[in-house]
């Protein structure tokens, strides 16, 4: 009897120190960060235009944090709203989930009028917000800290202070435990930060960043149950979205010829993007292609060029279930 009181007396206390482990690892020393960076946005006209670029065709910031018509094809944002944040549809997998991304107009009391550049590049590269809170990385601050330069980040900032103040006042985005837990663990400080986008020149390596910072990947990827992307199948599709339209599955965009773009023209791409029509003559709905159409020419062809050499991967993905 002594021998198992004992052993269960071990294993207990082993239990007690996976927790406690566990505690310190999500709960004390998380979320990773720094002070904020000392860092002044320009004011030059110039820096402004191409802080505009990016966030309306390239990051597409403002697609996810104005209101929007879901029931419009590509989604286009509510013109007198712009910036004014953005509440996702709740998904009736996770009824306790709430996705808010939060005003980013220069309004002082409810979007990023009191913040310092240092505070917004903090929260756009390193995921946390201006009082330290862990962002949910649904906000791509991963691939931002991977692609977006100090330059990129500093001109975004410029021009975000130049949007019309919007006063919206928005709950926060509420995740359900345990993924929680493990949200804390993901914001991380920028180490060095990156080169930012290649010259036009180097069209594949332009069309990669391209490929990258416009976050294809985090709708087109093939996903498992943790959604975690699942190796080997990079824009193999099938990730399954809502909006008021019913539910899409992102389909696969790998160059395979019979289930991916593989028997795509590119004038077939092109008018995805331009005039968001897939190849079938469908409009397309949740695709952000009412943002990217704004991209210049050239960063379009680098774009289609860098596409058409990610690796083919056969991977049939359901139809669209669209109401009415
Ligand atoms: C795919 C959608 C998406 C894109 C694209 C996106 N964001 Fe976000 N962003 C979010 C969500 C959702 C949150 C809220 C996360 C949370 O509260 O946990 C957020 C949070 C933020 C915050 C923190 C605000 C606060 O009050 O804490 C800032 C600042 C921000 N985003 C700026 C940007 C900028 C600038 C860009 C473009 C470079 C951008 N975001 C692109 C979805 C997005
Ligand atoms: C917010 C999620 C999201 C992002 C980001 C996104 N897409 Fe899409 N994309 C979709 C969905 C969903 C569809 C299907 C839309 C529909 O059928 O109504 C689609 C459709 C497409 C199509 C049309 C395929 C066809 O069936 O004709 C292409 C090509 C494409 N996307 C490429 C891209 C590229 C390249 C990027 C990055 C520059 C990108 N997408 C970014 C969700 C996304």
């Amino acid at each position: 009897m002594k021998i198992v009181k004992r052993i269960l007396a071990v294993v207990g206390a082993l239990l007690l120190l996976a927790v406690l482990g566990v505690v310190l690892k999500f709960y004390v020393l998380s979320p990773k960060m720094r002070p904020a960076p000392a860092m002044t946005a320009p004011t030059s006209p110039e820096a402004i235009a191409r802080g505009k670029y990016l966030v309306h065709h390239v990051t597409g910031c403002v697609a996810c944090h104005s209101p929007v018509r879901t029931d419009q094809p590509g989604e286009p944002y509510i013109e007198e709203k712009l910036g004014a944040g953005r509440v996702w549809e709740k998904d009736p997998s996770y009824p306790d989930w709430e996705i808010i991304a939060p005003n980013i107009t220069p309004d002082k009391d409810t979007g990023l009028g009191n913040w310092s550049d240092g505070e917004i590049a903090r929260a756009i590269r390193e995921g946390v917000s201006k009082d330290g809170r862990p962002l949910f990385p649904m906000m791509p601050f991963q691939t931002y800290a991977a692609t977006l330069s100090d330059d990129d980040t500093l001109a975004i900032i410029a021009y975000l202070r130049t949007l019309a103040p919007q006063s919206n006042k928005l709950a926060a985005t509420k995740i359900g435990f345990p993924v929680s837990m493990f949200v804390r663990g993901v914001p991380a400080p920028l180490e060095k930060p990156s080169a930012g986008a290649p010259p036009a020149s180097d069209k594949k390596a332009r069309g990669d960043w391209l490929l990258k910072v416009c976050s294809c990947s985090d709708c087109h990827d093939t996903f498992n149950e943790k959604r975690e992307p699942i190796p080997g199948k990079r824009l193999a599709g099938g990730e399954a979205f809502r909006s008021s339209v019913g539910k899409i599955h992102a389909p696969n965009i790998t160059s395979d010829k019979a289930t991916g773009i593989g028997a795509y023209s590119d004038d077939d791409l092109r008018r995805v993007f331009n005039e968001g029509v897939g190849k079938a003559g469908r409009p397309l709905y949740f695709m952000p292609w009412w943002y990217y159409k704004g991209m210049t020419d050239e960063d379009k062809d680098a774009l289609i060029f860098a596409l058409r050499q990610v690796d083919a991967v056969s991977n049939v993905v359901p139809p669209p279930e669209l109401k009415k």
